[in-house]
């Protein structure tokens, strides 16, 4: 897809006002039989955004390998899946914007896919180990680090130049450049690897050197009296010894009864700021208006201290029946948090629906505003607010529509690119991109794409090197970004 920063319009309604755009989707979905559509570009247009532009899966699993389906690989339950959906999932219910012949289409387009990916003839764009790119402020060479991961999530460099790396099925390594892939960590907390929750984010504590301290994010698993699985973001620390984790201690953990079946929306990364605080983002998990419920912990960015227990001047603390950890809120899918590395402030990087993923200002007992204020509409077509501005509540400090599905977001701190110095990088899975954001004050100045379409660009981080170090998924592996002089 073709576009360009800030441009809210795209396709054959751009030339509209919004509004009118907006009603116009709406009329077109509401009617199936008004007008039949190409099913390919309606592929191309909203099921691509979680199945993957070529159904190679993305937030949403592939549809390529039959083998691989949960709800059964005949047309007729290929046909139900499509037209019922699985609405906690996200996955919503086709039948009220296609008609069963498009929905027979759609069937018809899987199987010539499947078929194409059999037969080899479907190539997935691969990252060229030692690639040049030519960037506006020089050139960088794009290096393989690690291969032969499974969807790694996160980095976090030990003070002796490893890597530990989560991936997301549920396990931790730690990885030596260039070194064969050693096992996972042992005894890592039990997670529910379902969707896109598992084993998330990795962290140091700050005074990792003196005191060992690991940090974990997970989809902490549970099930309820009926039998359901259940999942919710809860935050793990930790010491490692000889390949084990030990003296592990779940931190923070909502109770139970705030637990959600659905598997996506996890947030789920973790900030500390060098004064015994860590924040953590938590993800709404498809249930857009507990974002603005205070008595609820997911949709939200929290605060506490290094060890779990409450900070007192958190800004809900003593409100009846607010969730006291909660720093701010009115945040959908917070999978990018970081901190400036002078100002000290934090930034955070949101993935929204269909338009919208936002860049905010992180700020005590503040409302970001989701799903009552929104610069998208939902995957299907379907508004979800009429409004992008309300008093009281933040504006982003940029957002993109449409979206590029933004994940992680962090500061550039090395010496290697000094041009680069303290940019806000943020990484793109649907858009396999990655940003470079050049930041004054609280306002986005200048964005560049530094290389795309080389696999869904999950995060990264500046290594002790200099380097940068992103976390490619499917292809999934590390590379190095490194300067090449010219
Ligand atoms: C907002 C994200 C999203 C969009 C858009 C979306 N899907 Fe899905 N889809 C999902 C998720 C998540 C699942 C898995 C649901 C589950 O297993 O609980 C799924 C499951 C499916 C399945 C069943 C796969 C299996 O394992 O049995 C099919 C088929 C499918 N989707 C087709 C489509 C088609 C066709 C479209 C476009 C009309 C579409 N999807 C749009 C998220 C999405």
């Amino acid at each position: 897809m073709n576009y360009c920063e800030n441009d809210r319009e795209t396709g054959g309604l751009s030339g509209l006002r919004p509004g009118i755009a907006l009603l116009l989707a709406l009329v077109l979905a509401a009617s199936p039989a008004a007008m039949a559509r190409d099913i390919g570009a309606f592929y191309g247009e909203v099921c691509s955004n979680c199945h993957g532009k070529n159904m190679e899966g993305a937030q949403a699993p592939g549809l390529l390998k039959p083998e691989q389906f949960k709800h059964g690989v005949d047309d007729a339950s290929l046909a139900r899946s499509i037209r019922e959906g699985y609405p906690t999932n996200n996955m919503v219910a086709w039948k009220m914007v296609l008609s069963d012949a498009e929905i027979r289409a759609m069937v018809v387009l899987i199987r010539e896919k499947q078929e194409q990916f059999r037969k080899g003839q479907i190539a997935f764009p691969k990252p060229v180990d030692g690639q040049v790119v030519e960037s506006k402020l020089g050139k960088f060479r794009i290096k393989n680090v690690a291969e032969g991961l499974n969807t790694p999530w996160s980095i976090a460099f030990l003070p002796d130049g490893k890597m530990l790396v989560t991936e997301l099925r549920g396990t931790l390594r730690v990885i030596e450049a260039g070194k064969p892939m050693p096992p996972p960590v042992e005894g890592t907390p039990q997670v529910r690897a379902r969707g896109q929750g598992g084993l998330m984010e990795v962290a140091l504590h700050p005074g990792y050197r003196t005191n060992g301290w690991i940090y974990l994010t997970i989809s902490d698993p549970y099930t309820d009296e009926n039998g359901n699985s259940l999942g919710l973001t809860a935050v793990a620390r930790g010491h490692l010894q000889d390949n084990r984790w030990t003296d592990g201690q779940l931190i923070f953990q909502a109770p139970h009864n705030f637990y959600k079946p659905s598997d996506i929306h996890f947030g789920s990364r973790i900030v500390f700021d060098g004064e015994g605080h860590l924040f953590f983002s938590m993800g709404e998990r498809g249930v857009k208006e507990d974002a603005q419920d205070l008595s609820r912990p997911n949709g939200k960015i929290h605060r506490i201290f290094d060890d779990g227990r409450i900070p007192p001047d958190n800004p809900f603390v003593g409100v009846s029946n607010a969730f006291p950890t909660i720093w701010c809120y009115g945040n959908r899918n917070p999978q990018g948090l970081t901190r400036h590395p002078v100002t000290g402030d934090i930034w955070e990087a949101e993935h929204g629906p269909r338009g919208g993923d936002e860049i905010n200002w992180i700020r005590k007992g503040l409302n970001y505003g989701w799903p009552v204020i929104c610069w998208g509409m939902d995957y299907d077509g379907a508004p979800i607010s009429d409004f992008t501005a309300k008093e009281g509540m933040e504006q982003p400090v940029t957002y993109w529509t449409p979206s590029i599905a933004v994940c992680a977001v962090n500061f550039y701190t090395g010496d290697k690119f000094p041009n680069w110095k303290y940019n806000l990088f943020a990484t793109a899975l649907a858009q396999q991109e990655l940003r470079r954001l050049v930041i004054d004050g609280h306002q986005v100045v200048e964005q560049e794409i530094l290389f795309k379409n080389i696999g869904r660009v999950r995060y990264l981080i500046t290594g002790p090197d200099g380097c940068i170090y992103v976390a490619l998924n499917a292809p999934d592996r590390i590379v190095r970004l490194e300067p090449v002089e010219s």
